[in-house]
């Protein structure tokens, strides 16, 4: 498999991007940024001698998806994928299923791969349908009643027997709407399997805090590791990701290969064919040149919701430091043409639109056919499919916001499957690691979450003295 992404930031207003033209002031930095993410970085992590400034420093991101891939291609069953694999099998030939614990970096990954891969009703599918695969449900990300009884109700029906399982992770251990959650399904399936519960609660966590712990008294079957130097949402190709989706039936090898050929390409590609440095150009070079503060991931595909969810979190928690950082928001097309399309098009022009499409969808293409009853002058349209109706409102949005001066940049998967996904989500992650270093931002890390913890746990304490 060898299909290329493609990124087209011609139209987002930046100078001519080219390492050569050495007068630019960012040519060096960006060279630097380079070098610290491909190596300097992973030195330094290794010497075990990180400056306080540097920390906290996760740059093993970058090469997990070769580790891992390079592991199981020598060491099969015993390496760390094969072990995963083992247990997606084990799962998916005993539980009808899968409730996925975490919120942040432990859940969105696993959520935006199964909505662009899955069908869309994946859960209402039959067993066969699914494949034999479990359903797969989320929880442990919001703090909501109804929400919670949601998933308990759901599992009471379609699992009376109780033959479901629960893959909880936390890399911290620590989190309270994750511990929340997991406390409450675990009551349950202790009471439906008061003998057989531990081989069905998957822990993926670190190597010390409550949940390791936990998982130690409980004698999980099977725990698994969220590599360190690993942050939370560069984790997807880490077991918080590969796991629930090699338990759903995705191929998590394909996923890999596509994070490891963005990396390959990040490695030895010229600027201007390097997807990931050329879009942290772009972004670093719209923050210099004047008022854009908003970046609208742009997807064409209802089944991309959830990465821009994904994105959201990856650009917030990473650049949103020192008063810096755009302010990351998704929107879903052709859907938000009819919302927020008038205030990009004519409202505060302080926006850059990166679309994300696809070039072949899962299914066949469906066309408009002839009709006698001809609505909205559709008969005009026979014989065009929806993927075309979808590509001209795509280019026609360009034309518009282009006419009007605004920034537009295009990322295009040949296919929006496991393999295109791996090298988006690696770009991704590349891309604003160095965007980071450009804007002279750590971008691992994120106190600014801690703030309200300790206010909601003052008030809750208090509450209660
Ligand atoms: O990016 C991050 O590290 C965070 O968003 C975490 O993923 C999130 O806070 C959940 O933390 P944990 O996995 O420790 O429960």
């Amino acid at each position: 498999m060898s299909h290329s992404i493609q990124v087209d930031l011609s139209r987002s207003g930046c100078q001519e991007n080219s390492l050569s033209n050495k007068n630019c002031s960012w040519a060096d930095d960006l060279q630097h940024a380079h070098q610290q993410v491909c190596s300097l970085d992973l030195e330094l992590m290794a010497s075990g001698e990180i400056p306080d400034d540097r920390k906290p420093l996760d740059g093993n991101f970058y090469p997990l998806p070769d580790k891992i891939l390079s592991e199981y291609r020598s060491d099969r069953n015993e390496s760390e994928l094969g072990q995963i694999l083992k247990t997606a099998n084990r799962l998916q030939s005993s539980v009808e299923a899968i409730v996925v614990l975490g919120i942040g970096g432990s859940y969105m990954g696993t959520r935006a791969l199964m909505d662009a891969c899955c069908e869309p009703y994946y859960n209402e599918l039959s067993k066969a349908e699914r494949g034999g695969r479990p359903q797969l449900y989320f929880a442990g990300n919001h703090l909501d009643n109804d929400a919670l009884q949601g998933v308990l109700g759901r599992l009471r029906a379609v699992t009376p027997e109780g033959n479901w399982g629960i893959i909880v992770i936390s890399k911290s251990g620590e989190t309270l709407e994750t511990a929340v959650a997991f406390r409450t399904l675990l009551d349950l399936l202790k009471q439906q399997c008061p003998h057989d519960f531990p081989n069905f609660v998957i822990p993926i966590t670190g190597e010390t805090g409550s949940l390791n712990q936990m998982a130690a008294e409980l004698g999980c079957a099977n725990v698994f590791r969220v590599p360190e130097g690993v942050g939370g949402r560069f984790s997807l190709f880490s077991a918080v990701g590969l796991l629930p989706a090699a338990t759903i039936g995705l191929d998590v090898v394909q996923l890999l290969q596509g994070a490891a050929d963005m990396n390959e390409t990040f490695r030895t590609a010229e600027l201007s064919s390097n997807p990931p440095l050329d879009f942290a150009l772009a972004a670093y070079q719209l923050q210099l040149q004047g008022d854009v503060s908003i970046r609208v991931l742009s997807v064409w595909e209802q089944a991309f919701a959830s990465l821009g969810m994904w994105y959201d979190q990856l650009l917030s928690e990473s650049l949103g430091k020192d008063g810096q950082g755009m302010t990351p928001i998704t929107m879903v097309n052709t859907r938000d043409l009819h919302s927020r399309a008038q205030q990009h098009q004519a409202g505060r022009n302080d926006k850059w639109i990166v679309n994300l499409s696809t070039r072949q969808s899962h299914t066949d293409q469906l066309q408009i056919r002839e009709s006698t009853l001809d609505v909205a002058g559709l008969n005009d349209l026979a014989g065009v499919t929806l993927a075309e109706l979808s590509a001209a409102a795509l280019q026609g949005t360009n034309r518009a916001l282009c006419d009007v001066q605004r920034p537009t940049a295009d990322i295009v998967l040949e296919q929006g499957d496991e393999y295109g996904l791996g090298q988006f989500f690696q770009m991704m992650m590349l891309a604003t690691v160095v965007e980071g270093k450009l804007l002279g931002v750590n971008p691992y890390g994120q106190p600014g979450v801690e703030a309200y913890k300790k206010h909601m746990r003052n008030i809750l304490l208090s509450d209660r003295s």
